[in-house]
């Protein structure tokens, strides 16, 4: 069963999870997040749950497809204490939770293609946005969105993914608990949530890059306004990619889709 009590019963984080929103069905659960913050005197903590979403949104304004009983849609409500210019480590703070919990509960090999999407073998099994709400120097509100494709089966995709995207389930062969699956997702995040607090923001990169599978590959990296192909270098601490162009020089990217070059 994927209920709130089920949730509450395996997973009491310190931060994460002091309550826990449970939703047959919503909209989108970043939206319906920042709806609740916005009413709360701390929402910092606060995380709704959905079984399904008729409005689930993936990155670049595509949709994340949500269908009932198999997956998990979740959204974990932040308010740290740093700039808005600095929040974007938060995906990778939730890249590594996601990434570390899937490893740790499954055993399945999963890897972090930059900037956020999780992968299994080589396929999309999972991805996370962040909306925020913010002032000039100050953020207000962060939704953390986490989308996991759980139990679902191959031909649930629609065409155009079926032979990117993946699941857990069809990766190891049998269906995962849902409930204990959300729960070590959590605890992973307040742990990197916590090294982030303390100011280690160097300990959470080196966790990315031992769990990313884009740094030393040839890369071809659609941004929102330009294609740009290279050698994926590195990262830098606010979680953009180096890319080092044929001709020598680098270019730093901040959001775009990567096609890992093969040969
Ligand atoms: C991506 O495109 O890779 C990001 C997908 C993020 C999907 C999750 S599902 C829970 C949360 N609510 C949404 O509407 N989107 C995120």
């Amino acid at each position: 069963m994927f209920t709130k009590e089920k949730i509450q019963l395996v997973y009491q984080g310190e931060i994460i999870g002091k309550e826990v929103i449970f939703l047959e069905s919503t909209t989108s659960t970043n939206d319906t997040a920042i709806e609740t913050g916005r009413q709360r005197e701390n929402p910092e903590g606060i995380v709704v749950v959905a079984d399904t979403q008729t409005h689930g949104k993936g990155r670049m304004g595509r949709t994340w497809i949500s269908p009932p009983g198999v997956n998990l849609y979740f959204t974990v409500l932040l308010k740290p204490p740093f700039l808005p210019q600095n929040a974007s480590i938060l995906t990778l703070v939730a890249a590594v939770a996601v990434a570390s919990a899937i490893r740790e509960n499954t055993k399945l090999p999963a890897e972090i293609k930059w900037p956020n999407d999780i992968m299994i073998n080589g396929k999309k099994a999972g991805g996370i946005l962040l909306d925020m709400k913010s002032g000039k120097d100050k953020i207000n509100l962060i939704a953390v969105g986490v989308g996991l494709n759980v139990n679902m089966s191959l031909n649930e995709f629609p065409d155009e993914i079926r032979q990117s995207a993946t699941s857990i389930k069809i990766e190891t062969g049998s269906p995962v608990d849902r409930v204990e699956l959300l729960a070590k997702i959590l605890e992973e995040l307040e742990r990197c949530y916590k090294i982030i607090l303390q100011g280690d923001k160097r300990a959470l990169i080196n966790e990315w890059i031992r769990l990313n599978s884009t740094l030393t590959k040839k890369v071809t990296v659609k941004s929102p306004d330009k294609i740009i192909s290279g050698l994926a270098e590195n990262i830098n601490d606010n979680g953009e990619l180096i890319i080092r162009l044929p001709d020598g020089k680098t270019e730093t990217v901040n959001a775009g889709d990567v096609t890992i070059v093969k040969g």
